[in-house]
């Protein structure tokens, strides 16, 4: 089997490639990915030797066209990625979530490749804090940013392509996801960096804000099993019952790193900021067999701040850039 990775060379394709090479020899993978600001070469370089790889942009439709003629499925992560980002400019998301996603879709449809979309549960907006009902797959489309707009976007773009091209598509929508290799402007590795650099973690608001966590090695299991076994169509919730509050969190990561639970600041609100997300992820676990293995977050935050600390020359170079961007945000 020959799989194009898009975005291979970001958090969850770095891992997802990592984890195709250790327990599927047999799948050659090539990886196309344009190297933004949030990919990194360094994330794929212990299976350099295992993979190709390709700098280049989803947008560009004659290079898409040639891998995905070459490929037997495609599983496209490539994404600008980060809510806070496309507030302050939306226009890239516009072309990498939206024209990216319809330039695969295109070449997958010409040559009839298996696809399999990987998108967000901020799709479907937010969940107040005291509703105890969780987001399934019928929950109506609701996005708050021009982030989860163009993934919504894109998601609507599979399904379209799905019923009136015959492609051969998957859907999954994911809750939030922790591990090695994300970005430091994301929330969790944010704050670890903060620290080893000697600087407080910055909340939200009041933290009350619920995020549901999933370790991206369980994310990256659903994703496969949905590959392989996924009735084409369907999209799948992935989530694995990790709902916290940003407060929680933060608490958590000044403890396991020795430091004072109320040595944070408090700083400006993102805009829209959702309240609450939470997955429903039953039909996943029952049709499709799929159970998350990561269900000691503890334990996985832990390794994931001995990762940060182990690793500082892949992360140490963007810290003052990320900082005095989020600075100017008030951030
Ligand atoms: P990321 O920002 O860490 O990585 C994105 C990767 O895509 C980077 O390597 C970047 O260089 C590449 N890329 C960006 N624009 C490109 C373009 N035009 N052409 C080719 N490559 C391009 O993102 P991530 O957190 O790994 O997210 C991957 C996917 O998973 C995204 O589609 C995202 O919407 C989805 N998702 C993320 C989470 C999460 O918690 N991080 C949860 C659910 C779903
Ligand atoms: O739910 C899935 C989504 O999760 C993905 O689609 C996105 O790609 C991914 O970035 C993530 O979106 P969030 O906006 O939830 O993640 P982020 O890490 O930016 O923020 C997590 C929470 O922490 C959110 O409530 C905002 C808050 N936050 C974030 C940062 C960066 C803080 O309180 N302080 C911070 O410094």
């Amino acid at each position: 089997m020959r799989i194009l990775v898009t975005g291979g060379a970001g958090f969850i394709g770095s891992n997802f490639v990592h984890n195709v090479v250790r327990e599927r020899p047999e799948v050659r993978v090539t990886v196309l990915d344009a190297l933004t600001y949030a990919g990194s070469r360094s994330s794929l370089s212990t299976v350099n030797n295992s993979i190709s790889f390709v700098e280049g942009d989803i947008v560009d439709a004659d290079l898409v066209n040639g891998l995905v003629s070459e490929a037997d499925a495609v599983v496209h992560f490539a994404a600008e990625s980060h809510n806070d980002n496309s507030l302050a400019d939306p226009s890239p998301f516009l072309q990498t979530n939206i024209i990216g996603t319809y330039t695969l879709l295109q070449a997958v449809r010409e040559h009839d490749v298996r696809y399999h979309h990987v998108s967000t549960d901020e799709v479907y907006g937010d969940l107040a804090l005291n509703d105890p009902s969780k987001f399934t797959e019928f929950t109506p489309y609701n996005p708050s940013s021009p982030y989860s707009a163009t993934k919504a976007a894109s998601d609507m773009l599979v399904r379209a392509w799905v019923r009136s091209y015959g492609v051969r598509a998957t859907l999954s929508n994911c809750s939030n996801n922790y591990g090695p290799y994300q970005h430091i402007e994301k929330f969790i590795p944010r704050q670890i960096t903060n620290i080893l650099t000697g600087a407080r973690p910055k909340l939200y608001g009041a933290g009350k804000n619920v995020r549901d966590w999933i370790h991206v090695e369980d994310h990256n299991a659903a994703v496969w099993r949905i590959l392989e076994s996924g009735e084409i169509g369907r999209t799948y919730l992935i989530g694995a019952d990790g709902e916290l509050d940003n407060l929680f969190v933060v608490r958590m990561i000044l403890e396991l790193m020795d430091k004072d639970p109320d040595d944070f600041d408090h700083v400006t609100d993102r805009a829209g900021h959702d309240l609450r997300y939470a997955i429903d992820s039953s039909m996943l676990r029952n049709e499709l067999g799929w159970q998350p293995r990561y269900d000691d977050f503890r334990a996985g935050l832990q390794a994931t701040i001995d990762w940060y600390r182990d690793n500082p020359t892949w992360w140490e170079n963007d810290k003052s850039a990320v900082e005095s961007r989020y600075q100017t945000q008030g951030a």
